[in-house]
């Protein structure tokens, strides 16, 4: 590296930025000294061309992160791409490499902030603690309606038992559950724990709850469609925190219908980077399919906030800036699951 370059403060560009990225990373930056600059607009191919020159650029789960974008980060003299969550179906790696760009994540900031959220959508879809939240406010003390089920006995099937995976097996073992499991490498821990690997068919098959914690890629896109759909029990309640499009909506929409999906949670929606993060509280929403997801009275809505504890957004910066300093300085990270290119 020439002397220049070793003395200028390196300069990281955030996108899709909200008050509390800025609150956590300005405070952990402080141990770093980065020259950081905040855009609130998602990375695509015409925000890029905020951006003069920069050596960084931190993104999250919406920002486009395309070849045509790549092209145009070289050309701004970009070094790494840090994404500051642990998904990366946003980003195109092979393009990366062939720029020669560095790619890093953070693969593991808070399983439990994730998986205790998901166990949070069984929880109100199952005993309506939302309903009743309003009922008593307006003293309505009827339990009409209310009525839940016991999570103790129930079956459990689990997609991906990874980090947020196996936080979730724990949690619902813990709540009594019989646990079903599918992943392409069983974690032992969980078999010890009297986890079952069983097919997906199992899975679909015998679970009263289905839970997705595998990634979006080719093999997972619409692992959640009218023929699987078709295999599950009547009634099934199916949870998505992991990221929408491992759902084909319409189908659900479809099985919602016919009382096949008893219950749906989801924090992340294919179409999510139009609506999520912002507030559209004015504004006319002209996406139907979430607008008739969000009409039934058994589908619980969150806009990607599994994530959002105070621990996870602590550990997302410090791992982020960490990972930035290894890759500017020795273009490696210690921990290789953090490195993508
Ligand atoms: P991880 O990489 O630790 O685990 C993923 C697991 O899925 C691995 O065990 C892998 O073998 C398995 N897998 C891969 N392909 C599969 C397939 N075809 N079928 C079944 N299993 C398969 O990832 P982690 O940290 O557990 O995160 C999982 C996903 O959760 C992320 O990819 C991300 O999309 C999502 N996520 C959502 C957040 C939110 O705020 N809603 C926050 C963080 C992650």
């Amino acid at each position: 590296m020439k002397q220049d370059e070793l003395t200028q403060i390196p300069k990281v560009a955030f996108f899709s930025t909200q008050a509390y990225d800025k609150t956590f990373f300005e405070k952990y930056n402080s141990d770093f000294g980065y020259e950081l600059d905040f855009f609130e607009s998602q990375l695509n191919e015409q925000t890029v061309k905020l951006i003069a020159t920069t050596d960084v650029v931190c993104v999250f789960v919406n920002d486009i992160v395309n070849q045509s974008v790549i092209e145009q980060l070289v050309e701004k003299k970009v070094k790494v791409i840090a994404l500051r969550c642990a998904g990366f179906n946003n980003v195109d790696l092979e393009a990366a490499k062939k720029y020669n760009l560095k790619v890093c994540r953070v693969p593991a900031y808070s399983p439990e902030a994730v998986a205790e959220h998901a166990m949070a959508m069984i929880l109100t879809l199952n005993r309506k603690t939302h309903k009743a939240y309003n009922r008593v406010r307006e003293q309505n003390f009827s339990l009409n309606g209310l009525l839940g089920f016991d999570l103790h006995g129930k079956t459990v099937g689990i997609i991906g038992t990874g980090n947020i995976g196996k936080a979730f097996a724990k949690i619902v073992k813990g709540f009594g559950c019989k646990v079903l499991a599918f992943d392409l490498v069983p974690n032992e821990e969980l078999v010890d724990l009297g986890v079952n690997y069983v097919s997906l068919e199992t899975i679909f098959k015998e679970s009263n709850i289905i839970s997705l914690h595998c990634p979006l890629n080719d093999t997972t896109k619409y692992i959640i469609n009218e023929k699987s759909l078709s295999l599950m029990q009547d009634n099934v309640m199916l949870i998505n925190t992991s990221r929408g499009a491992l759902i084909q909506t319409l189908d659900v929409i479809h099985a919602l219908k016919r009382g096949k999906v008893g219950y749906l949670g989801i924090d992340v929606y294919e179409q999510e980077d139009k609506l999520f993060f912002k507030d559209h509280s004015e504004d006319i929403i002209e996406d139907d399919q979430i607008q008739r997801l969000m009409s039934f009275p058994n589908v619980l809505v969150t806009a990607h906030q599994a994530f959002f504890t105070n621990e996870a957004l602590s550990q997302i910066a410090i791992t982020t800036l960490s990972n930035i300093e290894s890759l500017l300085a020795k273009k490696e990270i210690d921990n290789k699951a953090a490195l993508l290119v």
